[in-house]
């Protein structure tokens, strides 16, 4: 092989994650280390054991990637980082272990918006994408709406208010007694179940903003009220409000900008049910969908790689220093 590559590293929240990707998205190796067992027992992420957690994985996983992918370090152009936005400690590990390999290797590194990540994602393994492009963004961290005319370009059109849709999947998961993380819990059991209680599909015509802080409290009365009521059916109504919602913003926005593509990433896009219903949404508003390979919609060192390809192209170097919080519209 002597297509060159760039290390992606990412380690702004739970996942330690390490890839090798070409500038044309190919994954050459990649390897998580999730932190599940770690966290379960809190019902979340606690940032500090996080922290101690990537510090102890990260070497070992991109001395995996490395040994796996067996290229000359010749081949590597570059290591990107996730500098933000993310957990403090965990970005730390991440962004100065780059630092380090970027001294002893002599590479540059580059300190990439892990929102971008996401972004990219569809771009890679050979993923194709239409601009301009409506992309929605869904994770735990963030929901929201943007415009994309390149792939440097973004615009932001709406985003929520207060909860993200992965935080409304994880605080219902909690709230009916599921594992963590929740959102893929709920997403199995909803398959089980009927959508036969109205919950509320909050802001559903009020524009491309969210809201999903009202539908938590909403689902938080009902299994108080009704405390025999079925888990299955409470999931699948939930997710069959989240869906309504999602669905009925991506059409309005496909309609108003005239985008050619509907680009769906982030960890919730992992989600089977959200995958077909943006599916329907695409082809009656007659844009292209396209969707992250399902390992690359939940976080990853591929899509933080890919996007370290842009900033190389256009020679953007941001100061290396992690970040909590940074907007989709920032480098
Ligand atoms: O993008 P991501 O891995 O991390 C952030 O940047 O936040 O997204 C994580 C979120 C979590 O809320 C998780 O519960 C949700 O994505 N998630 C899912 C599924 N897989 C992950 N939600 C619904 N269905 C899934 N299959
Ligand atoms: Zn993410």
């Amino acid at each position: 092989m002597s297509e060159q590559l760039i290390l992606g590293i990412e380690s702004s929240c739970d996942d330690t994650a390490v890839a090798l990707v070409s500038e044309t998205g190919d994954v050459i190796s990649a390897a998580t280390q999730n932190q599940v067992r770690i966290h379960e027992e809190w019902g979340g992420v606690f940032p500090e054991l996080a922290s101690r957690a990537h510090a102890a994985e990260i070497i070992p996983t991109i001395k995996a990637v490395m040994a796996q992918a067996n290229v000359s370090l010749d081949l590597i152009r570059a290591i990107a980082v996730t500098r933000g936005p993310g957990l403090i400690g965990p970005l730390m590990v991440g962004v100065n272990s780059a630092a380090g390999l970027g001294m002893a290797w002599g590479k540059p590194v580059i300190g990439v918006n892990h929102l971008r990540g996401h972004l990219r994602s569809a771009a890679l393994e050979g993923g194709n994408v239409k601009y301009p492009a409506l992309v929605l963004l869904v994770s735990g961290g963030h929901t929201l709406l943007a415009l994309m005319t390149n792939s440097d370009d973004v615009k932001i059109l709406g985003a929520s208010r207060d909860d993200s849709v992965g935080e409304a999947y994880d605080k219902t998961a909690r709230l009916l007694g599921l594992g963590f993380p929740g959102g893929p819990e709920i997403d199995k059991l909803a398959k089980l179940g009927r959508p036969n209680i109205e919950f509320p599909r909050p802001m559903l015509r009020e524009g491309l903003e969210f809201s999903f802080s009202g539908l938590k409290a909403a689902v938080a009365r009902y299994v108080e009220r009704y405390p025999d009521s079925e888990s299955k059916d409470v999931a699948a109504s939930f997710v069959a409000s989240v869906l309504d919602v999602l669905a009925s913003k991506c059409a309005m926005a496909l309609k108003e900008t005239k985008a050619s593509s509907l680009v769906v990433v982030g960890g919730v896009a992992a989600s089977p049910q959200v995958r077909h219903r943006m599916e329907e949404v695409a082809v009656s508003a007659g844009a292209e969908l396209s969707l992250p390979p399902l390992k690359w919609s939940t976080d990853n060192g591929a899509m933080i790689a890919l996007a370290g390809w842009d900033y190389v192209r256009s020679g953007r170097y941001p100061l290396l220093r992690p970040v909590a919080r940074l907007s989709i519209q920032d480098f």
